[in-house]
């Protein structure tokens, strides 16, 4: 046997999955978002011009595909996150509708360290709106994703964490603040190698480090956002009180920096204890100048979240039954008696299927074995057909709940069943 590649899952029942995408689907477009779908391979530049040379996912967890092209195509890879691609297909079609509110999803790719609700391949829908940097337009975002995880999937053991990381100015004036923090003795001395390490590369990146000395030291670490700039502190102030005003509970983490380097001013998680070590379900925050990096208009301010599948419906499982999960069609099973009645089978099947009546036929077996497996599968009625059915033109119906059975005419099949 040949076993899935590690880090990938199997989705041998789709319920949660599907039920999750229908529902985002429907509040997407409530909220005037429309589907994009992007591809699966981009090239590895868009995702290093885009996350960052130094973060994580570029340095270490890039699927990279090396190109059969002789003559040097783009060094191409498996996506590893659904904003870059957004962005590049905005650019790349000279999108005019500003703003862009648009949303897609399907399958990323990590070279991750799997776990529970940490895949090496994994699902994200993502939603961006690109075009737009008014406080408001993040209150009414972060509104959307919060009333979707709390009233359309009824979660409720999570937080909204979020944090504001200022403008380009205020983040760069930052970077020197945090170094000189870091650079005391007391503090290189201490910390761990791969802090010493993010000092050098990703500064900010030290917040996210677990490692509880560190942690304790970074308490008294200065914090991106009690260093704004005026314009940047007074949307940092209108974002909490319009959020407040729209009965959004938060919580302010000033330590949280997203691991994606195109992020500036607003950003935001939402977390579940539920969820063990992998406890971030959504993330997001704004991007003002990612459209200009990857060689678009220059004012272009936009934000944007993505949430991991596999993640939710970890969250979702528990809640299973209280649901509004769409039942399956009422199932209908065809069982001819011998081989000589397949083809009448086969007939009355297609007739009903063009009806859109769900019927199945149980081709093999002993009558009592074929009765059972139509039990099992929840058929309501069964439809049997022997050697007198089929000269005569019937079918013998029988009623699974009560038991009751029926010589009809085959061809009244249709209006019994659809009554
Ligand atoms: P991210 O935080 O890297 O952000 O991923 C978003 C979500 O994807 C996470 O909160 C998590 O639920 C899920 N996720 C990430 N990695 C894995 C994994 N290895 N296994 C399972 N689930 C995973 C982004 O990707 C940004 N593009 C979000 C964004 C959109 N920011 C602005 N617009």
């Amino acid at each position: 046997m040949i076993p899935r590649v590690k880090g990938t899952q199997d989705f041998i029942d789709c319920t949660l999955f599907n039920f999750i995408i229908d529902a985002i689907k429907k509040q997407c477009s409530t909220y005037h978002f429309t589907e994009i779908q992007t591809p699966i391979l981009e090239s590895v530049d868009l995702f290093c011009r885009s996350l960052g040379l130094y973060t994580d996912v570029v340095s270490k967890e890039m699927f990279i595909i090396e190109s059969r092209q002789e003559g040097g195509e783009d060094r191409i890879c498996l996506r590893p996150e659904g904003t870059a691609p957004t962005v590049r297909a905005f650019n790349e079609h000279h999108i005019q509708t500003i703003p862009w509110k648009v949303f897609s999803y399907g399958p990323m790719f990590r070279y991750e360290r799997p776990q529970k609700g940490r895949f090496r391949q994994f699902h994200q829908v993502t939603m961006e709106i690109i075009g737009s940097g008014v406080v408001g337009e993040d209150v009414q975002f972060i509104t959307m994703l919060n009333n979707f995880f709390s009233k359309k999937l009824m979660v409720h053991n999570y937080e909204l964490i979020i944090n504001f990381l200022g403008c380009a100015d205020d983040r760069n004036a930052y970077l020197g603040i945090l170094k000189k923090f870091m650079d005391q003795d007391d503090i290189t001395h201490t910390i761990c190698a791969q802090c010493l390490e993010r000092k050098e590369r990703n500064i900010m990146r030290i917040f996210d480090c677990k490692n509880s000395q560190c942690q304790e030291l970074y308490r008294n670490a200065p914090y991106i956002a009690d260093n704004l700039c005026q314009n940047c502190s007074t949307e940092w102030n209108t974002l909490q009180q319009q959020l407040t005003a729209t009965s959004v509970s938060y919580v302010y983490r000033p330590t949280l920096v997203r691991g994606l380097d195109y992020y500036n001013k607003t950003v935001f998680e939402f977390v579940s204890k539920n969820l063990g070590a992998q406890d971030t379900f959504c993330g997001g925050g704004r991007y003002n100048q990612l459209v200009e990096q990857l060689g678009g208009n220059k004012d272009m301010p936009a934000i944007g979240a993505a949430f991991g599948i596999e993640r939710l419906i970890l969250l979702l499982e528990p809640l299973r039954e209280q649901l509004a999960i769409a039942h399956p069609p009422t199932l209908h099973m065809i069982i001819p008696m011998t081989q000589a009645q397949h083809t009448t089978a086969l007939l009355l099947a297609d007739t009903l299927h063009a009806h859109d009546i769900c019927t199945d036929i149980l081709f093999e077996g002993s009558m009592k074995s074929m009765m059972r497996k139509a039990s099992k599968a929840g058929a309501a009625y069964v439809l049997i057909i022997g050697e007198t059915e089929q000269q005569t033109g019937t079918v013998m119906i029988k009623n699974m709940t009560t038991g009751v059975e029926q010589s009809v005419a085959q061809i009244d099949i249709v209006d019994i069943l659809k009554k």
